[in-house]
């Protein structure tokens, strides 16, 4: 049966920032929004308004609408116990990153998952770009041989008066979470496009640069950008960039033992480069090859949406998984996988860049060593052994900035004292 013929997928988001672009989707990929949910109230009603959809402050009273699916887009460390509260209460769950905060977390959501017996999807987009998309079915293909050696970058760099607008608060998460963290978006479209997954991490972070304007007018306390190396479980090794440093882009590259592929770098980045050795290639004048790949299913829906469409095929692999009763393939595991790995490199980075194993949460027997493993630099958590959120120790905003984050957040409406 296709969507169009189906009985929409009632929808609830949480988060309506980052949540508008799932609200944008929603009709095309078969569900129908019917609730959203934020804490901050003003922009919850303006939204809620426009598209004519039931409100709530409250989560728990959200949950109690009518609803089969919801999608969280709720702050970037929080989003474990939103949900597995949802799946408890019978809703399917799509989440954006990361899928947990914690290894205790990422333990406990894999466990919920499986009890519950919903769909649990993972909402990374960049995997679903039209020339991540070409690829994955290239490297199936067998085209460039066995994946020896890959990179993955998502740099993204602005002026701290950008920054400042989408993080507001002292304690927002985007102003103190570590650089290795937010890492899925340039691991997971080398593990879609070679069916990997990380073994073990090593990572290195370029410090807070004090000489830098957009880090300085800013009151963000981590450094600049991490570098993650990954061994994966096929001996390949995987190197992971992201973070702010000059040079905006998103790159993919995928060394196999028969050839390369990788996004272009220059003019438009869309376009897939493939290269073979001469000596090897059966078409010896064609060694080289440069085109720009289009998507092979909803190609003119995809098109219309964010991060290269990435952002309509998350929202319609999800309802396929709900239609069809069946895990995603960026399910619970592999999003934890990706989740994790940015946890454990701020452990390797703190320990002068040690190489430390990423558990498989497959398997309960490895889940139990990390039940109760809540480490984290999070502020507003009291535990003792915090690590700090700089490899520089705690940085302390410079005043210029404090006065520029006020000005900026009364202008966005933001009240600093909730
Ligand atoms: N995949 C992507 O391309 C992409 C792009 C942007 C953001 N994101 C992710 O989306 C998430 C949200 O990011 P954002 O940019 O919207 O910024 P954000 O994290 O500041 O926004 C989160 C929203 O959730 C609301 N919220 C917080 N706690 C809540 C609660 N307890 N109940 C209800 N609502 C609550 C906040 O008021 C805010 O409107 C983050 O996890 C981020 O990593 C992903």
């Amino acid at each position: 049966m296709t969507n169009q013929l189906r009985k929409p997928i009632r929808l609830g988001i949480v988060g309506a920032g980052r949540g508008k672009s799932y609200m944008g989707v929603s009709d095309s990929t078969g569900f129908k929004l019917v609730a959203i949910c934020d804490t901050w109230e003003e922009k919850l009603e303006q939204v809620g308004r426009e598209l004519n959809v039931a409100t709530y402050v409250e989560y728990d009273q959200f949950l109690s609408h009518d609803l089969d699916a919801v999608v969280l887009c709720n702050y970037f460390h929080q989003h474990a116990p939103f949900a597995e509260k949802a799946l408890l209460a019978g809703k399917h769950v799509m989440s954006e990153c990361a899928a947990c905060h914690t290894l205790a977390e990422g333990v406990s959501l894999a466990r919920t998952v499986e009890q519950s017996g919903k769909v649990y999807m993972f909402a990374e987009n960049y995997p679903y770009s039209a020339y991540n998309q070409e690829m994955r079915r290239l490297y199936q293909s067998g085209l460039i041989g066995e994946f020896k050696y890959g990179e993955g970058e998502y740099v993204h760099p602005d002026l701290a008066e950008v920054k400042l607008a989408r993080s507001c608060g002292w304690n927002h998460w985007r102003n103190w979470i570590p650089a290795t963290y937010y890492c899925t978006h340039s691991i997971a479209p080398v593990m879609y496009i070679t069916d990997t997954r990380p073994v073990k991490v090593n990572a290195f972070v370029v410090p807070y640069d004090y000489d830098d304007p957009t880090q300085t007018k800013h009151v963000k306390r981590s450094d600049t950008s991490a570098i993650i190396m990954c061994r994966m479980n096929n001996d390949a090794v995987l190197k992971s960039l992201h973070g702010a440093l000059r040079g905006h882009g998103n790159y993919v590259r995928i060394h196999g033992n028969k050839g390369l592929m990788e996004n272009c770098r220059h003019g438009d980045k869309s376009r897939l480069r493939i290269w073979q050795e001469p000596w090897e290639n059966d078409k010896q004048e064609k060694a080289e090859v440069v085109y720009k790949p289009n998507f092979t299913v909803a190609g003119d829906l995809a098109r219309r949406t964010g991060h290269g469409g990435g952002d309509f095929f998350t929202s319609y692999y999800f309802a396929q998984a709900i239609h069809r009763q069946e895990q995603p393939y960026l399910d619970v595991y592999r999003g934890i996988d990706m989740s994790i790995v940015g946890i454990l490199a701020w452990r390797s980075v703190l320990q002068d860049s040690m190489p430390i194993t990423v558990p498989d949460f497959r398997q309960e027997t490895v889940r139990q060593k990390y039940e109760n493993d809540n480490w984290s630099p999070d502020p507003d958590r009291t535990d003792s052994n915090k690590p700090p959120s700089s490899i520089l120790g705690n940085i302390e905003p410079t005043q210029t900035a404090k006065d520029l984050a006020r000005n900026i957040w009364t202008n966005q409406g933001f009240d600093m004292d909730s």
